[in-house]
Parts: C-alpha cells; structure tokens; sequence
C-alpha cells in the first residue's frame, strides 16, 4: 500500500488589503483597529473584487501545487474542493474549477471527479483525510485538495454586522497529495464533530424546510431578512470549544502515534482568532517559534487557512522535507479535525 504524502503546495489571495481602519472608515462599521488586533490579532484581510468566485481564487493556487509539484494538471486524478462560500446552492464550487483549470476540454478528455466538502473551518482537513485515504488504496495517485473562501460577498459590512464581518477574509490554498513508497506523508488524522452545536455558528440564508425555501412578497419576490441573511456566531461558546476540540483532537493524534509535542517542529492550527491559539499552544506548554500563524495579514479564511499556511510556511522556508507537522482545526458544525504528517 503506498503512502500518501504531500508533493505540492500553493495558495493564492486577492490584491485588494483592507485593515482595520479601512473597515471603520472606508466601511463606516464603528470598530477600532485597537479592538480587532486586541481580540483577535487581526490587523488585516483581503478582499476578492465583485465577479471572482471561489473557484477562481482556487486556480491559481492549484496550478503553483500541481508546479511545486513537479506535475501537470492532466495529471490530477480527483478533485476535493472545501469551501462555505461556493459560487452557488449547487452544483458545488468543484466543477467551475475543474473548467477554469481545463480539464474539461475533450482534446484532453480528462473529465475527473470532483467533490465538495462542507465542514467549514475543518474542511480543508476532512478533505485531506479522504484524499490521504484514497491515495493509501493505490486506486488514484494524485489528488487535488483546496480551501477556497470569498467570504467578502456574504458579510454585513455595517455595525450591525461587526462581530462576525471584522473577522474574516478571502484567498484560497491548495495541495497535491500523492502516492509515494517513501517512508513519510499523512501518519494518521483524526475527524470529529457535534452537531448540538449547529446553530451557534451558522448562515441560514435558505431553509429548505420553508415552504418556498426563501419567503416571498406578495410580488412573489424573494425575501431574506437581516437574521437570516448574515452569518451568526456565538463568539465566545465557539472560543470556549475550539480550545478545548483542537486540543483534544492533537491528544487524540499524539497518542495513536505515541508522540510527544518534541517529536513535532512545527504546528499549524486553524487561525480563528490569535487568543484560541495563543491559549491552545500555553496549555500545550510549545514554544512560540513552532508555532505558524497568518491571522495578521489574512484574518480567518476558513477551508482556505491550513492550505495556505502550508504554503506559505514551505516558501518561508520554514517547512522543510523531514519535518514532522501537526496540523489542527474547528469551526461550524462544531466540526473539527487533526492530521500528523511527516514532510
Ligand atoms: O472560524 C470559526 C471559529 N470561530 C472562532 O473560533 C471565533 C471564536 N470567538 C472569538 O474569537 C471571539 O469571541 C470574538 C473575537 C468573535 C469576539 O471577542 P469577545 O472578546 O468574545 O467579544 P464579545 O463578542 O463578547 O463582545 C464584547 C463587546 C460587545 O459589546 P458589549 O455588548 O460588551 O457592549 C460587542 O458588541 O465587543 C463588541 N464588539 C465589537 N466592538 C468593536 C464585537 N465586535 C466588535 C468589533 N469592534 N469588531
């Protein structure tokens, strides 16, 4: 059985840099850049122009992994695309990607499968559990995983909204995994989730338990009020959990690999907020320079987070071959989920 590891790394964020003080001026949402880089660590995010989609942020970040590594696009087997803002209700975000990558061009005739994951923060490492998992089976050797977020266009940029829309940002990160007889790659993952906790972080911008699914005026136009509309958190239950999940789901992972923090050079949590982390790494006892955070520049851009601190960290160079790293997510669902893999 061949081991899956990771050959490729991309990621990819839109020009456009809005800082705090762009939120409160620009935007006019009655905010401080004081209140954000204190709460949360963010100083800045960026922002897709209107007509980008997720599938189109995801591009160029597939094509610097599938570079990176050393492949060409004809030679992805699968695409699995995790993202909570896709293009539309559906089809899911994958198929526009495979189209813009040109996989979809009879000449090529390379029509592979492509597959969407809803787990929100936590996608991005559901998707790499399944796609390590189908490589490990020989069946497919190289498989596509990207986060992709546009976050931008779902949030409400007034006060009303500030809780949830100083928050996040866009981009999209990508990797390659692959099939190798090498003696690294994805060791082992561990995926997990409470759904008691739907609600507490959730966008019910449709509800198909509605009869029609969106309420309608007495023109028969469409409505979606304010509540349903935007995301809604519970901010600090969601702090709460994540804390006490990613700790949990890397315990989880030290044990099954009778691991220790040392064995780990470098780890990779999901940035939400720089206080959960800061907390999680104090309660591990690591030192801050195995730790890779981006929230500053990036803010939370969910799927697409790990992706591109993957990415971000092997152009550093700060990941290296023979590493062993430690990547940790939470979010909506509660979802959540770990992997440990050998660079
Ligand atoms: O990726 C998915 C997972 N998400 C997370 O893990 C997020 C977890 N939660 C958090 O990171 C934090 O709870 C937040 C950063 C979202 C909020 O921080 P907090 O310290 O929990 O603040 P809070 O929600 O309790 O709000 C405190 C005050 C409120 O005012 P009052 O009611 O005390 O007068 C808010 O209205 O801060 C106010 N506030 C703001 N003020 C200025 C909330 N957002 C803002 C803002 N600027 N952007």
């Amino acid at each position: 059985m061949p081991n899956a590891y990771i050959s490729g790394t991309g990621f990819y964020v839109p020009d456009e840099v809005v800082t705090n003080e762009d939120l409160a001026i620009r935007y006019g949402i009655d905010t401080t850049d004081e209140w954000i880089q204190k709460r949360t660590g963010i100083e800045a995010r960026r922002f897709a122009p209107e007509g980008v989609g997720a599938a189109d942020l995801a591009v160029p970040a597939v094509e610097m992994a599938v570079e990176c590594a050393g492949l060409s696009k004809t030679d992805i087997g699968l695409i699995v695309l995790a993202t909570l803002s896709p293009e539309h209700c559906f089809p899911g975000s994958g198929v526009y990607l495979q189209t813009k990558l040109g996989l979809t061009d009879d000449d090529v005739g390379h029509f592979v499968g492509c597959l969407d994951v809803r787990d929100q923060c936590s996608g991005f490492l559901y998707g790499l559990a399944t796609a390590a998992s189908m490589v490990q089976t020989g069946s497919i050797d190289n498989i596509v995983v990207v986060g992709t977020e546009v976050h931008s266009a779902a949030l409400d940029l007034s006060t009303r909204g500030r809780s949830v829309a100083t928050l996040f940002g866009d981009g999209a990160g990508a990797v390659i995994v692959s099939a190798t007889n090498e003696d690294r790659g994805v060791r082992s993952w561990h995926l997990g989730a409470d759904g008691r906790y739907a609600d507490a972080l959730s966008q019910k911008v449709w509800d198909t338990r509605k009869r029609p699914f969106i309420p309608r005026n007495e023109e028969g136009v469409g409505q979606v009020t304010p509540d349903d509309m935007w995301a809604h958190m519970e901010g600090r239950l969601v702090f709460k959990h994540a804390v006490e999940r990613m700790i949990g789901a890397l315990m989880k992972e030290f044990q099954k690999q009778s691991l220790t923090l040392d064995d780990v050079d470098l780890f990779f949590f999901h940035q939400a907020n720089l206080r959960i982390n800061q907390y999680v790494a104090k309660q591990l006892g690591l030192p801050e320079e195995k730790v890779f955070h981006n929230i500053e520049r990036y803010g939370n851009t969910t799927a697409a987070t790990i992706p591109i601190m993957l990415a971000e960290a092997e152009r550093e160079g700060r990941l290296q071959r023979g590493m062993k790293i430690a990547a940790v997510a939470f979010g909506s669902g509660f979802t959540w989920g770990a992997a440990i893999i050998d660079w």
